[in-house]
């Protein structure tokens, strides 16, 4: 059989974070090299989303342009795939010019065919910027909710998919004017005229996931609506139509169809044959995502895919639910979560896999934890897997150098050899169903009983008593390091090559057939002298440890009040992304109410709360002082309210309360930027790359192991009005 094997593409516009990893394209490629090592014939494609709004917002927060943002990311992710072992036929790219001819092409024949038709939209104009903004470029009151600063596609605080006519009092996001509605023409997919063929085909789909097939009947429950393909916007795939020409295709509607431009791209570069996988029936379709991905690829891809005709539909759409880091979701957007580069420089990809799948969020959001994460990887693969492995390969490689005979078996080798077979068959089961974590569970009940197996048979005792009884000892662990290396491959590649090497094979683990799980190892076959698999996770003290106390992030005063009861200190209400937060603050001797309303500020969110003349403070603002001034630290440029603060690049991982005694103990210091040296209370080396803009402007500094430079991405956090350098922070 053939499987084509689609993975959501992610956003060029950041680096991707372990949520993504776990969400989809860690479960793909297990997917995909167990159907490789079953004999299948596999096709595996994902690629930068480059075009839409996510880019060109962040290349217009960093000042650059959108194929700068989208080259930076496309060469970063591709590289954390690689590192990661994710195995893709080909990671290809929505700016690539061969994914455009795809498009293009289908788009003409959905036109040709009916499926595609002009009308006018009424849309947001920004006179000032001269205009059409796109739904994420409109601000305003979410009507739903109230929250102050919901985006014209959706309130992140309700989560309500929302259209910018909707909004109270709506803001053109880049100047503040308040837009107008102007008459705008557009390509609209007939979404109508495919519903009762999506329907039909939506009844067969017993065997996807509940969370998937509940959501997409919920999102077709009230009818199918047609929708626009096209937008207002430079940046995305030209419209093949006179008159259009300063619009660009949806975004999504381009995205879907690089599924079939790799697919095309792969054939072109490879000579194999893309058409087997999409036209041919024989083949079937399986695509890996995140939750909110689900009706572009239950519904809207289907559709563009029934009206292009004779092309193959999702056989399955696998879903899954979300990580989320300490109680938040993940979000690029407002810098939560464990990013990629970060987690590899510290760990080995195996080990990333292994714990991303034992706390897969495939039916339900699971939890990262650090202490979790550590727990895991530390009791269960580095001391039950890796020791097993380590300690059978060292014995046989010591004792014997090669694959010492089988003999004669008790009751004990039986079982061994029969819980090999049963575990094959139970992850097969699973893994035909696409239950990632259950095949996981029973690959790691076999580790649990290696070690028994092990410790009961005390190989080393044996050695002297009764050699024939060792040998078959060794024999039938070796079996088991067999096993746990071909069904352990999917999930852990790098460590299952590694055992391969050590037994004594000299290609590939993955050139072999997993049912060869249960084959025999060829006695005398020579060993190698194995390494120690794993090393123990110890929890690093030692370097950015002061900057792990706090938890630091931006804020924006929506309300000042005065303290009823003391002549110096405002009260504040602070947005902080997911919360509003009341803060008193000392500064009614330095700032008017109005010069604070609507600043961003930086807050300290875990500091314990204090209690000023009756008024509850829920965290900290922080200013830089010197003898005659006090000024707020403020981000130079739009961050979002709720947006975590780096500190040369790294995000706190903060989770605890942090007492207001050690908070003072803390050092930070206003500074003026030369180059990589800056000047505070001394000079400061900063080993971060300090970017040319930032030259010649203060920022702020923390003093931990090493002096670390505090900003928000590409934009750095300084003091509202120029401070003497080294004035202090509070
Ligand atoms: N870029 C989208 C996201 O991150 C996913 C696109 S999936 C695609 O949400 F395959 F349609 F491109
Ligand atoms: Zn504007």
């Amino acid at each position: 059989m053939r499987i084509f094997i689609g993975v959501a593409w992610p956003y060029a516009n950041g680096p991707i974070h372990l949520g993504h990893i776990v969400g989809a394209y860690l479960p793909a490629d297990i997917f995909a090299r167990y159907q490789r090592m079953k004999g299948n014939e596999v096709l595996m494609v994902s690629g930068s989303d480059e075009h839409g709004t996510p880019i060109t917002i962040t290349a217009e927060k960093e000042g650059r342009g959108p194929q700068e943002i989208a080259d930076r990311y496309h060469e970063i992710n591709s590289e954390i795939m690689g590192k990661m072992g994710i195995s893709f036929d080909l990671f290809f790219r929505t700016s690539h010019p061969h994914h455009a001819e795809v498009v293009k092409r289908v788009f003409l024949r959905l036109m040709e065919k009916g499926y595609l038709y002009k009308d006018k939209m009424i849309l947001p104009y920004c006179p000032q910027c001269k205009r059409f903004l796109p739904d994420r470029y409109v601000i305003g009151i979410c009507p739903y909710c109230g929250y102050e600063s919901a985006r014209g596609d959706q309130c992140e605080n309700c989560g309500r998919t929302l259209d910018p006519k909707e909004l109270i009092n709506p803001k053109c996001a880049i100047c503040g004017t308040t837009p107008e509605f102007r008459e705008s023409e557009h390509i609209f997919f007939a979404l109508s005229k495919l519903e009762k063929r999506i329907l039909q085909w939506l009844n067969e789909k017993g065997h996807w996931r509940d969370n998937v097939i509940n959501f997409t009947k919920n999102f077709v429950k009230g009818g199918l609506k047609d929708r626009a393909i096209t937008r207002d916007i430079e940046w995305g795939v030209e419209i093949p139509l006179k008159g259009f020409e300063n619009k660009r295709i949806y975004v999504w509607f381009d995205a879907v169809i690089g599924y079939l431009s790799a697919s095309v791209e792969w054939s072109h570069r490879t000579g194999k044959s893309w058409r087997a996988f999409w036209i041919d029936k024989n083949t079937r379709h399986y695509y890996f995502l995140g939750k909110d991905n689900i009706p572009f690829h239950t519904i809207i891809w289907p559709a563009m895919l029934m009206g292009y005709g004779e092309l193959n539909l999702p056989y399955n759409v696998v879903a899954n639910e979300y990580l989320r880091f300490s109680g938040e979701k993940f979000s690029k957007s407002r810098g939560i979560g464990i990013w990629m580069p970060e987690l590899l420089s510290l760990f080995d990809p195996d080990v990333i896999r292994f714990y991303g799948t034992v706390n897969m969020p495939e039916h339900r959001d699971s939890d990262f934890t650090w202490d979790d994460f550590i727990q895991k990887v530390n009791e269960e693969l580095v001391d039950k897997f890796g020791n097993f492995v380590h300690r059978a390969l060292i014995f046989a490689y010591r004792h014997f150098g090669e694959i010492p005979p089988k003999n004669e078996l008790d009751e004990l080798d039986r079982e061994a050899l029969e819980r090999i077979e049963k575990t094959k068959e139970k992850m097969e089961e699973y893994l035909d169903k696409v239950e990632l974590k259950k095949a996981f569970a029973a690959w790691r009940d076999l580790v649990k009983f290696a070690n028994v197996y092990f410790d009961r048979k005390a190989p080393w005792s044996l050695f002297k008593e009764n050699r024939k009884k060792c040998e078959t000892a060794i024999n039938i662990s070796l079996q088991i390091v067999k096993a746990l290396a071909v069904l352990g491959a999917p999930f852990l590649p790098f460590s299952s090559e590694r055992i391969w090497k050590y037994l004594g094979y000299e290609d590939s683990i993955f050139q072999h057939h997993w049912d060869e799980s249960i084959e025999n190892l060829p006695v005398g076959m020579k060993l190698r002298k194995p390494k120690v698999l794993y090393k123990k996770i110890v929890r690093e003290e030692e370097s950015f440890d002061k900057w792990n106390l706090i938890d630091l992030r931006i804020g924006e005063v929506v309300d000042v009040k005065d303290h009823p009861k003391a002549d110096r200190l405002y009260i504040l209400t602070v947005n902080l992304g997911e919360e509003n937060r009341t803060l008193v603050a000392g500064l009614k001797n330095y700032y008017r109410a109005e010069e604070l309303k609507g600043k961003k500020i930086v807050v300290v969110t875990n500091l314990e709360h204090a209690n000023f003349r009756g008024v509850e403070s829920q965290g900290m603002l922080l200013a830089g002082e010197d003898e005659n001034t006090v000024a707020i630290l403020t981000p130079q440029g739009d961050v979002k309210p709720g947006t975590k603060v780096q500190a040369n690049g790294t995000y706190s991982d903060a989770s605890e309360i942090l007492k207001f005694k050690k908070f003072k103990k803390l050092k930070i210091e206003v500074v003026d930027i030369q180059e990589s040296r800056v000047m505070g209370s001394q000079e400061y080396k900063i080993e971060f790359n300090i970017p040319k803009e930032w030259r010649g402007k203060q920022g702020v500094v923390f003093l931990d192991k090493k002096p670390l430079i505090l900003h928000v991405g590409n934009v750095l956090i300084s003091p509202e009005k120029k401070v003497m350098r080294g004035g202090k922070i509070r």
